[in-house]
């Protein structure tokens, strides 16, 4: 059974798609920021201690160099030699080695990096840091070090919500500890399912990079450290507190037969980001998701859909919602018939692929009579004439707001930056060129004081 050491939590495994994520390659921001900048990652014992190979080897990729403890229950799950070849270095283990001491005392080892990260941080690891106790080399080097600590909690979703583990986190929270994850889904434990599953790889890279850039994650923002770290643009926290917000994101596959589809460019880089930034805003987000090849943000509740009906009947699902972002790049149309079996090339003729129109999913929610969310955003992307069809656009799909990007040859689907101009029926606010990660925190903040605006607040 799962949970009989100390710190074996029962953490969670990955579902298929994730591990088909997993192979998938994302592209990350500059590689500049990570020059000769080094952690310490603290493993500890849960079954998602076999994510952090993929952490260190995506480390390696950005030039962070990693020195790595291994706790005892942490040895239960990976070995100190896959960790230390990875690392490049020896890893670490024992608290009282003389020959570790001689090489680099536990004090050293705390102090010469630029941040310790704990992956997976396990309830027992947690609890330990909540109390300032000592008793091995990993929680040893936690209560020595000077530097910034950031964890990937991992546990079954009771102990999660236990409420020592909740009085822990707070005081973590309160001692500036950042945290990325947990998210929601399947335990290793057969049917267990709740938070409690550790951040992905990339996830956990993202905020890691965040924290040697000095920023929050956007979690720790959600629950306003800014005022304890430097720099980071970032919304009010609580900004939108209480408010139901839905985002759609990424394209949508429409089925020829079960191997071929219809798709287009659309990374969902710029919809997932928004979803990540609303929660950070305090909301309760719901992100309905096309085909990506993005981890599901951090405190999101991420519904994975394949087509644009399945796109709307999602969004009919998720609703009520306070406020809708529709970010998706919904294909127009799909194929009339779709084949139940791979078509066949027979050498004659061409197949006749006759395409029908898709459910319009923002105007089908902004013309609702009952149920209408207060604010419904769209996009539109455009290669010429970018405000005048936006300004058309706004009117025929009965929305607020239109966020219109000019798509044309500019990279912007697939890449990190984007040009916008808010297009409302008062007027245009053009914003300059900024990284879809900006652009997503200063829409929510913008869309915040929309939504109060318009509830009176
Ligand atoms: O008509 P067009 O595709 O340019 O409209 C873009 C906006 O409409 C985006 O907000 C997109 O998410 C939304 N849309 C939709 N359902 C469709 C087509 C577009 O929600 N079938």
């Amino acid at each position: 059974m799962l949970g009989s050491s100390p710190e074996h939590d029962g953490a969670p495994h990955d579902s298929p798609s994730r591990a088909m994520l997993g192979n998938r390659r994302l592209r990350l921001r500059n590689p500049a920021l990570s020059a000769s900048r080094s952690i310490l990652l603290i493993i500890g014992g849960g079954i998602a201690a076999y994510k952090c190979l993929e952490l260190i080897r995506r480390l390696k990729d950005r030039g962070i160099v990693t020195r790595a403890i291994l706790t005892k229950a942490g040895e239960e799950f990976v070995t100190p030699l896959s960790v230390g070849t990875l690392c490049g270095e020896r890893c670490f283990t024992d608290l009282f080695s003389l020959t570790d001491e001689a090489d680099i005392g536990h004090i050293a080892l705390s102090r010469s990096t630029d941040l310790l990260v704990v992956a997976p941080a396990t309830a027992d690891l947690i609890a330990k840091m909540a109390t300032g106790l000592a008793n091995d080399l990993a929680s040893t080097a936690l209560l020595a070090t000077d530097k910034r600590v950031l964890i990937a909690p991992a546990m079954n979703p009771r102990m999660w919500q236990h409420p020592a583990t909740r009085r822990n986190m707070a005081q973590l929270e309160k001692d500036g500890v950042l945290v990325v994850g947990p998210n929601s889904g399947a335990m290793a434990e057969r049917g267990e399912n709740g938070p409690g599953r550790m951040a992905e790889p990339a996830e956990i890279l993202a905020a890691i990079e965040l924290a040697l850039a000095g920023e929050a994650t956007a979690q720790q923002r959600a629950i306003g450290f800014l005022g304890r770290l430097p720099g980071g643009a970032a919304n009010p926290p609580g900004a939108l507190a209480g408010r139901h917000v839905l985002v759609t994101s990424g394209p949508t596959h429409e089925a020829i037969d079960p191997v071929r589809y219809i798709a287009n460019r659309s990374s969902g880089k710029q919809g997932h980001a928004i979803a990540a930034a609303a929660a950070a805003a305090g909301a309760r987000v719901t992100l309905v998701s096309g085909p990506v090849a993005l981890p599901d943000p951090a405190g999101v509740e991420t519904v994975h859909v394949e087509s644009a009906r399945e796109m709307l009947a999602a969004v009919e699902a998720a609703l009520p919602a306070t406020i809708a972002v529709f970010t998706a790049a919904v294909a127009d149309w799909r194929v009339a018939d779709e084949a139940p079996e791979k078509m066949k090339k027979d050498g004659s003729a061409l197949p006749p692929l006759a395409l029908v129109e898709n459910p319009d999913i923002l105007a089908t929610i902004a013309h609702l009579q009952s149920g209408r969310p207060d604010l419904v955003v769209g996009f539109a992307a455009e290669t010429e004439n970018v405000v005048a069809y936006a300004q058309a656009k706004l009117a025929r799909k009965g929305c607020d707001l239109i966020v219109a990007n000019d798509v044309g040859g500019t990279g912007v689907m697939g890449g990190d930056a984007n040009t916008v101009h808010l297009v409302t029926s008062d007027g245009v606010e053009s914003w300059p060129t900024l990284a879809k990660r900006e652009v997503a925190t200063r829409l929510v903040a913008h869309i915040a004081r929309l939504a109060a605006a318009r509830a009176g607040a």
